[in-house]
């Protein structure tokens, strides 16, 4: 009989996971975090999509000491309007339907963490704002007169160049600086194929548990194919990939080799690669666009705008 664990059950399983890596670059990485969890100065993740951005954030939060919550928002899901309100909160009758005020997230998380993931969404406008509040430690709620003070610590990531950004005048260079004060760069997988072994042993582990299937262990020749794969989707794709065969009950080194391997990854671009990458999880996804951008851990919107730049670049 199997015995079919809830989704709370599989979800408190999934997030026991802390940011694991032996890699010399990971460890540097760690410590380095370690060391400013306590400050209370912005931090800026830069990395690929599934590197371990959000993982890393909770990390800094967790050994920061700082008493109130981890709150974290993704800056793509949200219009300008409605991104305003989500972390300024409202006043009572500041727009039509505001019937009660509400508190924001920047108050929720006061003397906490706030995330704020996909911080190269943020809309042009809007960033003025944030920069206010990271010097003045003041904001003001939607309808409100005064400002009210935070003592909220800003972590902010992105999977996108911000520099790149500021060059193309879509973010404010102000902002940037502000947020750049301590940058950290999350490693692609690909440079840390010393890793696979370990985060596939656990991911293989927790998953048996989470799905109650029978404790399996990586192949030699399993672990061998899996490193000679470039990864664009990295540690999410990794996880995904074995989700997929331990379920399917497919080798874990068979699926891999279907996936249109790149010849020589130092030939393309980053972009090419999240391309492919992106295009593969779309035709996955039987061309489901919603449930692609799901699998990817990025917003509807901005698989939207990715697809049309594309659509751009090659007309
Ligand atoms: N170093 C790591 N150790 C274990 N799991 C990881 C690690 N990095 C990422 N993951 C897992 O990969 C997935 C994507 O991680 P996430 O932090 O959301 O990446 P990002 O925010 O950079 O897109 C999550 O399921 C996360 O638990
Ligand atoms: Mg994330």
């Amino acid at each position: 009989m199997h015995h079919h664990k809830s989704a709370t059950e599989r979800k408190a399983i999934r997030d026991r996971n802390p940011y694991a890596g032996d890699n010399p670059a990971v460890i540097q990485l760690l410590n380095a975090l370690d060391s400013v969890a306590t400050k209370s100065s912005p931090i800026l993740l830069e990395g690929e999509t599934g590197t371990g951005k959000s993982l890393l954030a909770r990390r800094i939060h967790d050994s920061s000491g700082r008493k109130g919550r981890f709150i974290s928002i993704n800056c793509a899901t949200f219009s300008q309007n409605l991104l305003e309100t989500e972390l300024f909160g409202h006043t009572k009758g500041a727009f039509t339907g505001a019937k009660q005020a509400r508190a924001g997230l920047v108050a929720s998380a006061n003397n906490g963490t706030l995330f704020l993931d996909e911080i190269g969404e943020l809309a042009y406008d809007f960033q003025a704002k944030l920069l206010h509040l990271l010097e003045e430690k003041t904001f003001r709620p939607v309808g409100a007169d005064i400002e009210l003070t935070s003592s909220v610590r800003i972590i902010a990531a992105t999977n996108r160049h911000l520099k790149q950004l500021v060059k193309e005048g879509a973010f404010r260079a102000d902002l940037f600086y502000r947020l750049s004060v301590l940058p950290f760069t999350a490693p692609p997988l690909r440079d840390r194929l010393d890793d696979i072994e370990g985060l596939s042993n656990n991911f293989i582990a927790q998953l048996c548990e989470e799905h109650s299937l029978p404790a399996t262990t990586l192949t030699p020749q399993s672990l061998k194919t899996l490193k000679t794969y470039h990864w664009p989707g990295n540690i999410r794709e990794l996880r995904n990939h074995i989700e997929r065969s331990l379920l399917l009950n497919i080798p874990l080194q068979k699926k891999i080799t279907s996936l249109a391997p790149i010849r020589n990854p130092s030939d393309k671009s980053l972009e090419a690669h999240e391309k492919t990458f992106i295009l593969h999880t779309i035709h996955e996804n039987n061309g489901n666009k919603s449930k692609a951008a799901l699998t990817l851990g990025i917003s509807r919107r901005t698989l939207d705008r990715k697809l049309k730049r594309w659509k751009e670049l090659a007309a």
